[in-house]
């Protein structure tokens, strides 16, 4: 393969996942392959926006594989285009910070980029395209919720994650008689509490697609006992609402471009069932733990396909684009295309049927 290009940069964006090694690891170990420099910008935007990197070597990505989290570090708060910066009043303004990004990479003698991260991370590489920058883009999430892409990688670590623990308080449920609401993370969509609680049996799935009726909750909660199965388990995405109402706020980060961040729904559901129909009730929040750990072999292996495809769209010198998977195939589609765009479950997905037809319920 003719060498085109000689230094490429790699940053991993938003929230970290398991999985984000892995492509580090590939998109470095073929770069390095085909006589490619290879320069790691720390912290994600942020090194870019601070001028932080450091040079790659085969040591550097040697034995990352399983590892979780990212040996670059990660940021959800560095949108070039909107970076939050101390208004001097307690409070914080949007810069557009382009200019110095585009300088810093020109500095650190870039020829091109692979940015791995979610929407986020791919609206603000959109951004730098239209400046220029020769970008080739990697999607991660835990919450699978990238669109044009049908699996991003980190989902199945944590949805394994969330069923072992959806396990473990199966039996506690049980012992005591109780109904355990537990939080999953997915933001507005419910991938994560749809597989994680198909995966577990969970008697109740509420996601954001489908606002739920309190009511229909409780009957169901009354029904399980009544039946003498006196305890049940619900998967509460935290985006859930019910028909009609808002979504939970836990908090607002106002230094990051996008500062919602959602959080309290197992707590609230817990709370009106308990007070509503008297069963004894908890809230377990899964929280950051469903981003932690190794990735499973599932994601280790689409991590690599996907690392190395970037690495193919470089070497064609195919810029602009992120790597997908669509109909079980890797392929890439534009960066533009991805922007301010978020995948849900869609209401015919065939899941949702096949759980309704093992007695799951949704609250509606
Ligand atoms: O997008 C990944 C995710 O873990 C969401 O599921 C969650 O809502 C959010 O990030 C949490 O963000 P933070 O790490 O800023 O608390």
């Amino acid at each position: 393969m003719a060498k085109k290009i000689g230094r490429i940069g790699i940053l991993t964006g938003g929230g970290d996942c398991p999985g984000l090694n892995a492509v580090i690891r590939a998109v470095t170990k073929a770069a390095l392959s085909g006589r490619l420099e290879v320069v790691g910008i720390e912290d994600g935007y942020l090194g870019l926006i601070e001028d932080r990197h450091r040079p790659l070597g085969y040591l550097d990505v040697s034995g990352i594989l399983t590892v979780g989290g990212t040996i670059l570090g990660s940021c959800n708060k560095a949108d070039p285009a909107k970076y939050a910066v101390p208004d001097g009043k307690g409070g914080w303004v949007l810069r557009d910070v382009r200019d110095q990004v585009v300088e810093h990479y020109h500095q650190a003698g870039l020829e091109a980029l692979v940015v791995i991260g979610g929407d986020g991370t791919m609206s603000g590489a959109a951004k730098l395209v239209e400046r220029g920058l020769k970008i080739v883009g990697v999607p991660k999430t835990i919450d699978n919720d990238l669109w044009g892409t049908e699996i991003t990688f980190g989902h199945d670590t944590a949805v394994t994650t969330a069923a072992e623990a959806l396990d473990k308080v199966h039996t506690t449920a049980s012992s005591h008689h109780r109904v355990m609401v537990v939080e999953l993370m997915g933001r507005y969509a419910g991938w994560l509490a749809l597989h994680a609680g198909v995966a577990s049996g969970a008697d109740v799935i509420l996601m954001p697609e489908i606002p739920f009726s309190m009511e229909k909750v409780i009957a169901k909660c009354l029904e399980r006992h009544r039946r003498g199965r006196g305890f049940t388990i619900i998967a509460a995405g935290e985006g859930a609402a019910r028909v009609g109402g808002e979504r939970i706020v836990d908090k607002i980060v106002e230094s990051s471009p996008d500062p919602i961040r959602l959080g309290g729904i197992a707590k609230y559901v817990a709370t009106q069932i308990e007070e509503t129909a008297n069963l004894e009730s908890r809230a377990i929040v899964l929280g950051h733990v469903q981003r932690g750990g190794a990735p499973t072999p599932h994601d280790r292996v689409l991590a690599t396909a996907f690392g190395y495809h970037a690495f193919e769209l470089l070497m064609a010198e195919r810029f602009g684009r992120m790597v997908v998977q669509q109909n079980g195939r890797i392929d890439s589609i534009p960066i533009a295309d991805v922007a301010g765009k978020v995948r849900i479950v869609p209401p015919d997905y065939p899941l949702i049927a096949a759980a309704r037809a093992v007695g799951t319920c949704f609250g509606d």
